[in-house]
């Protein structure tokens, strides 16, 4: 176990990714509210763009809050398709994902597109949960560390410590998301520390205070001995986040482990 205590309020996201009707998003998002008491940690989904409002509307005033899954930097023109940070925070949500590994992969996001969105989000009110991860090839090549400092310092360059301080940091490798593969604890808190040295350099003992999660097959069985860790502040979590029972249980388990760490 690392040695300093966590000072940063754990955050348990959900994301749902390209899942659900909007009948099973309202479904599973009420059953997560009535899961989950309000307590020592933070929790959210979320939920595809259609739902998002929707979703808004049924966790109001209950202990889960919405993110989104992405969104664009501009605020307004002609960009067919894409949806602007401020309209993610018209519509009630608390957060949103930038640079997920499947958005890095799949749809084109670059360290530069991700420290635009990021900005995005600061400026609309939300708090960005900025994705960094490195690949299979990257870790079996020694990598990981100086590719997670890449994608890490191209966006948080231009951060202030009041920006960080609203910005949550997620550590996912991606050949453990979506895989069963979870990062082991050691190697999490190796990363995790390495990222929290980054933030310390640029804001001091404050960095303590920046959320940063750990993502990639995280299970309501794992998560007590990632969560024992006190460099790990939370989870973002894909396939375990799609049934109440299992996100729960997660929320659960994880809250426990903090509380006994
Ligand atoms: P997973 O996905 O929990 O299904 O591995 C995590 C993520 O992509 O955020």
């Amino acid at each position: 176990m690392s040695q300093s205590p966590r000072q940063a309020r754990p955050l348990f996201c959900g994301n749902w990714k390209l899942f659900g009707s909007l009948s099973e998003s309202l479904a599973l998002a009420t059953g997560v509210r009535d899961g989950v008491a309000p307590g020592p940690v933070d929790v959210a989904v979320a939920p595809g763009f259609v739902a998002l409002a929707s979703v808004v509307a049924q966790l109001k005033g209950g202990p889960v809050a919405v993110a989104a899954q992405d969104c664009h930097w501009e605020t307004k023109g002609a960009f067919t398709g894409e949806v602007a940070a401020a309209q993610l925070a018209d519509a009630g949500c608390r957060y949103v994902i930038v640079g997920h590994s499947e958005r890095r992969q799949f749809f084109g996001d670059t360290d530069t597109t991700v420290a635009k969105k990021t900005r995005a989000a600061l400026a609309a009110g939300l708090s960005p949960i900025i994705c960094v991860g490195e690949m299979l090839a990257e870790r079996d090549a020694g990598q990981a560390l100086p590719r997670v400092g890449t994608q890490l310092d191209a966006v948080i360059n231009e951060m202030n410590e009041a920006d960080l301080l609203a910005s949550v940091i997620a550590y996912e490798p991606v050949w453990a998301i979506g895989t069963g593969r979870n990062a082991t604890p050691a190697q999490a808190v190796e990363v995790h520390a390495f990222i929290r040295g980054r933030l310390t350099a640029r804001i001091g003992a404050a960095a303590r205070k920046v959320r940063i999660l750990y993502g990639g097959s995280v299970k309501p069985d794992n998560i007590a001995s990632l969560m024992s860790e006190e460099e790990i502040d939370g989870a973002l979590v894909g396939g375990a986040s799609l049934t109440v029972e299992s996100f729960v249980k997660l929320v659960k388990e994880g809250t426990a482990a903090c509380l006994r760490s």
